[in-house]
């Protein structure tokens, strides 16, 4: 019946039901730490500005209203240190994971087209790849990749689900390979605001990484994570005006518009960094209550400078590090989600609240 259904892998989270029921048979509940998603509040100024524009009864603008499109291009330039960036470098998107899933397509890829991918990945890269017909391919390093047929390179960093954060000068080598190769480089960097350790996260856009020229080059955005919008689906692109051009005609014809009152709301939670500090101190608390807890309990924590995420081992396969916190009412992800290199380690997420990361530290004896 559907030839597109077909060529996706198996949908991975089905596999862990069976430990989520035994976690949540647990005297105390549940710990779900597996799903990296935001349990706290929306900030009362974004939902404001979601209800202040509830009137909306006209379609909204593909590319944003001109309110919207000053705060990208401002929060782009102050934020992430881009320089010269206008409206033609941005566009906003419905919910990022969206956008990694359907670019290859929008972006004309199929068959005998390539498309590169961190070896330990969000699955979605994989997705968009195999929804087009095109064949995904995994890197360590993308500048060893063979460039023939290869069209769209992503790059992720801070890292789902390592947390590690890419340096500037790994950056700067992969966009200049790229260039040299004629390849085009997508930068997720959805978790750019949540660096907690070592180097600062830094943006492709940044003039050290791209010359200040955003020529085959756009970095992703989403609101999902620094201001508890996942709810919402707000995301956006920046960088090279020719691909957002073309992306921004198809969306013209296929729709994928965003919301006028999630553009308000987006527009606003550019604006305010008070939020993001407010978040991100909730965070640091829970990331440093579970890590001390986790290594007390003897796991190692690999990388995990940045994001939401700790990337922890017991050195054994992640399976029966999965099934023992289960015991325990600790659900975690298993590391093979996200590629087999990630066989032996789990994926812990620090978005529960303080009472339920309180609870796991307990149970892990910290
Ligand atoms: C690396 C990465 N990219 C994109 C997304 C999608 O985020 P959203 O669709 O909420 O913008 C996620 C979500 O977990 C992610 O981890």
């Amino acid at each position: 019946m559907s030839a597109v259904s077909s060529r996706l892998p198996v949908f991975p989270w089905d596999k862990l039901e069976p430990y989520k029921a035994t976690a949540a048979a647990h005297a105390d509940g549940i710990v779900d730490l597996s799903v990296g998603t935001p349990v706290d509040p929306v900030p009362e100024l974004i939902q404001k500005a979601l209800a202040a524009a509830a009137d909306s009864p006209g379609y909204p603008t593909v590319w944003g209203t001109p309110a919207l499109r000053n705060a990208l291009t401002g929060w782009v330039e102050g934020r992430l240190g881009a320089v010269g960036v206008t409206h033609a470098n941005v566009l906003p998107v419905v919910g990022s994971k969206e956008l990694v899933a359907w670019l290859p397509t929008q972006l004309g890829l199929g068959p005998g087209d390539r498309v590169g991918y961190p070896r330990l990945a969000y699955p979605t890269y994989e997705v968009g790849a195999r929804l087009c017909g095109a064949t995904p391919v995994e890197y360590d390093d993308p500048t060893e990749l063979d460039p023939a047929g290869l069209k769209l390179l992503w790059l992720n960093s801070p890292s789902n689900p390592t947390g590690r954060v890419t340096p500037k000068e790994e950056l700067a080598r992969t966009v200049a390979w790229a260039r040299e190769h004629g390849v085009l480089v997508f930068s997720d960097e959805c978790y750019l605001e949540l660096g907690w350790e070592g180097a600062e996260p830094v943006s492709v856009l940044h003039p050290d990484v791209c010359g200040g020229a955003y020529d085959g080059i756009v970095a992703v955005h989403s609101l999902s994570k620094r201001s508890n919008l996942a709810g919402y689906r707000a995301a956006f692109i920046a960088g090279d005006e020719r691909v957002l051009g073309a992306l921004l005609l198809i969306r013209k014809h296929g729709g994928m518009m965003v919301p006028a009152p999630v553009q308000a709301a987006t527009a606003v939670a550019l604006g305010d960094d008070g939020h993001v500090a407010e978040q991100r101190e909730r965070y640091a608390a829970r990331r440093a209550a579970l890590r001390a807890a986790l290594e007390g309990h003897g796991f190692r924590i690999e990388h995990s400078e940045a994001s939401l995420y700790l990337w922890a081992t017991r050195d054994e396969p992640c399976w029966e590090t999965v099934a023992y916190l289960a015991e325990l009412g600790i659900l975690v992800a298993p590391g093979d989600f996200y590629g087999s290199a990630g066989e032996r380690f789990v994926r812990v997420a620090f978005t529960a609240t303080d009472e339920r990361v309180q609870a796991a530290v307990k149970r892990l004896g910290g």
